[in-house]
């Protein structure tokens, strides 16, 4: 059965009322805290106030920012993988608020975005033509977007290698020596293929799509279930090469956001494709995440599970925003149960990083939403900053916790 909710970014059945009120019930006991409505709406609230700040700063400037660097807000071009971010989060404003200054601020980032269909230098067309102009169609239904995705969806399948049965992720860098470079990210890419089979009717966006699901499936998980972050592949045999990371501590280390992506992927992909594999791999990574006797208390993975430096080690709020989307997606998909543990995890999350110690106040943190975010360590870049995409899945999980809630 398929999502009520078009493919992008579908929110949660109002079904799942009767688990989210047990949560609720349950963590009321807690004293003083505050009710799950309020949370939302205290934190959309500041969001709003953010964003305004943020929008007023910089839409005469093109691009779009991505982070605060040496005080001052980072502003990157459409080639930017993150690009699709900030279109993508104006658009959750306006599906929160209703309010047209929020869509017509979208439009004119989404317009922006333009360039990036015919981008055959690497495989993030998925995160930034979905956030962007997926999410712009799901709102809308305007057809320019849907063309400009189909597009899109089909520059991207020129990067896939049937011999590999995967989609390359990035470039043959200089000073590597990668043949077929494919990492754990690239399963959020999927989605735009999963839609635009949906949306053309042509069957092999998804194809490719199930294909690469299943070779990363084969190849990117360890016995625990963490993943590693890269797997590089032999495109005239397909074998592979070679494991390692690249935005993680060590080729063996549980990087956070790898792990995020990993859950966040395979239950969207379950969703699309009710392949039980996928939703065996999702519970999987979620009980590795969950679990993880190094997690800190207030749910916001250190950005690395295996850096020794911990607890002195930067967290990452865009892993912990990452993956409490997806476990509210993932409790759809789950028996009573687990579903009801994956909402009050997602929702402890959500209250940590609705927090001071996340949330920024009015004004600061360069008109990001989250603070304390890790982009690149191991480059010495994006160190406990402000990231688009943490505002983004912030967002949206918050959309998706108040959909729970109906
Ligand atoms: N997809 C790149 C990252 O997660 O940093």
């Amino acid at each position: 059965m398929r999502h009520a909710q078009p493919a992008f970014f579908a929110v949660p059945r109002a079904s799942m009322l009767l688990g989210g009120l047990l949560f609720a019930a349950g963590v009321s006991a807690a004293a003083a805290e505050e009710s799950t409505s309020n949370l939302v709406k205290r934190s959309l609230a500041s969001a709003e106030k953010q964003y305004t700040g943020m929008l007023a700063a910089v839409q005469s400037t093109p691009g779009f920012p991505r982070t605060v660097e040496n005080g001052q807000v980072k502003i990157v071009e459409v080639k930017d993988w993150t690009a699709g971010f900030f279109p993508g989060s104006l658009w959750y404003l306006y599906e929160a608020t209703g309010n047209k200054k929020w869509r017509a601020a979208a439009e004119d980032y989404t317009a922006r975005m333009a360039p990036a269909k015919f981008d055959k230098t690497h495989h993030d067309l998925g995160f930034m033509l979905g956030a962007s102009y997926g999410n712009g169609y799901r709102l809308t239904k305007n057809p320019a977007y849907r063309d400009a995705m189909l597009a899109g969806a089909t520059t991207l399948v020129t990067r896939f290698n049937p011999k590999v049965s995967s989609i390359q992720s990035w470039e043959l860098w200089k000073n590597t020596n990668w043949a077929f470079p494919v990492i754990i990210d690239n399963m959020m890419n999927l989605e735009l293929l999963s839609w635009a089979t949906q949306a053309s009717k042509e069957p092999r966006y998804r194809e490719i799509a199930i294909a690469h699901a299943d070779t990363t499936l084969k190849n990117h998980f360890r016995p625990d279930n963490s993943s590693y972050h890269l797997v590089d592949y032999d495109p005239q045999s397909g074998a592979v090469r070679g494991k390692q990371t690249v935005q993680g501590n060590a080729d063996a280390s549980s990087w956070a956001r790898g792990q995020a992506w990993g859950l966040y992927g395979y239950t969207m992909m379950y969703r699309e494709t009710k392949k039980p594999e996928y939703l065996e791999q999702a519970h999987k990574i979620a009980a590795f995440f969950m679990n993880h006797p190094r997690l800190p208390a207030d749910k916001v993975p250190y950005w690395d599970f295996d850096d020794a430096a911990i607890p002195n080690a930067p967290r990452d709020s865009s892993a912990a925003a990452i993956v409490s989307s997806a476990l509210l997606e993932l409790a759809q998909f789950s028996d009573k149960q687990l579903a009801q543990r994956y909402r009050g995890f997602a929702e402890a999350q959500l209250r940590s990083l609705s927090s001071p110690e996340y949330l920024a106040t009015a004004g600061e943190n360069g008109g990001f939403l989250l603070k304390h975010a890790t982009g690149h360590k191991p480059a010495g870049k994006e160190i406990d900053v402000p990231l688009n995409y943490a505002d983004y899945y912030f967002l949206e999980a918050l959309l998706r916790l108040k959909a729970s809630q109906k």
